[in-house]
């Protein structure tokens, strides 16, 4: 069982170990939110890195990873727990049929640990034991129904689950919680403010070279420096999508798999689909727009060179 790391410098050890490249202000609030066992809220962009910290941290403290997938709709018989309807008929036939008619002794029998269904938060609450609580993952939080947040409230600021049929439910210690959300929406502050918040932002050129340099380690140097330098340049133009972290691996490895050297326009256009997913972006982008920020890419780095 590995350790909750002890400060800022270790969180970024640990991170790095596991091939997750964070800045120093992620590791901070990280390192907040382990220590002062308060749920870490991360907000940002699409494919900037949320959910892969949640792996990363159940990978590297050696903890289940309790994963809480949201959507519209999402229910507590989903999220937390439900009655397994079926067995519990069952059981009422069973008890009927052995000539049982003590009805409160039948309500107390059915409403019994075997008939309950553990969903995830209610698992992620009963998990483990002091030194060994589960990461709890609550993935696109913006995607529920407010309702649904203000059944968090309870989970999130006492970690612990109320059923009316066998009473209150308490962490033997408080599960590690990451919350993602697209900001889609904004989630109620009630929620925000029992949680360490941080905006995960698209990382600058250095940090995006590092996480090319783990994920993608085969390719060569100038052709990650010219991915990097085209995806920065692209994400400061007015796009429907633009590129996240993870289209910049995806190119990356859309481009080794055709033993790219070197970026030239004919193989962005060819290849353009890993980075953009619409239509409008791509006609935007291919063609005269891509070659010219193909010169700004090859000017940038000759400079570069030159300097060094
Ligand atoms: N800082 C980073 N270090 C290493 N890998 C990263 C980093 N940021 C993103 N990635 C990689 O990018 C990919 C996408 O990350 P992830 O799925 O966590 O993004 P996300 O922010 O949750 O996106 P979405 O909002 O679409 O769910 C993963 O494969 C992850 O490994
Ligand atoms: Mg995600």
């Amino acid at each position: 069982m590995a350790k909750i790391p002890n400060d800022i410098d270790s969180t970024l050890t640990l991170l790095a170990e596991n091939d997750y490249v964070a800045d120093r202000s992620l590791a901070t609030a990280l390192y907040l939110a382990l220590s002062l066992q308060k749920p870490l809220f991360l907000e940002g962009e699409a494919g900037v890195g949320k959910t892969e910290i949640a792996r990363v941290l159940s990978e590297s403290l050696k903890r289940p990873l309790i994963r809480l997938q949201c959507y519209e709709g999402l229910d507590a018989a989903t999220a937390v727990y439900e009655w397994n309807y079926a067995r519990q008929m069952l059981e009422i036939r069973l008890q009927e049929a052995s000539g049982s008619s003590d009805r409160e002794k039948l309500a107390d029998d059915i409403f019994d640990e075997r008939f309950l269904i553990e969903r995830p938060l209610l698992q992620a609450i009963r998990t483990g034991d002091n030194s060994t609580a589960p990461v709890l993952l609550i993935d696109e939080l913006d995607r529920t129904d407010e309702p649904f947040e203000a059944y968090l409230l309870e989970i999130l600021s006492d970690f612990q689950i109320t059923i009316p049929e066998l009473g209150t439910i308490k962490a033997a210690s408080p599960p590690i919680v990451i919350i993602t959300s697209n900001r889609t929406r904004e989630i109620h502050d009630a929620l925000k403010r029992r949680c360490f918040y941080h905006w995960v932002d698209y990382p600058d050129a250095i940090r995006e070279l590092e996480i090319l340099a783990v994920k993608a380690p085969n390719i060569p140097e100038t052709l990650s420096a010219q991915i990097v330098s085209f995806v920065q340049k692209l994400r400061e133009h007015d796009l429907f999508k633009v590129p996240g972290v993870a289209e910049t691996i995806d190119w990356a490895h859309a481009l080794t798999q055709l033993d790219c050297m070197g970026l030239d326009s004919n193989i962005i256009s060819d290849t353009v689909g890993a980075l953009l997913k619409y239509q409008d972006d791509i006609e935007r982008i291919k063609g005269s727009e891509a070659s010219r920020i193909l010169d700004e890419v090859r000017a940038e780095i000759a400079i570069a060179g030159v300097e060094e």
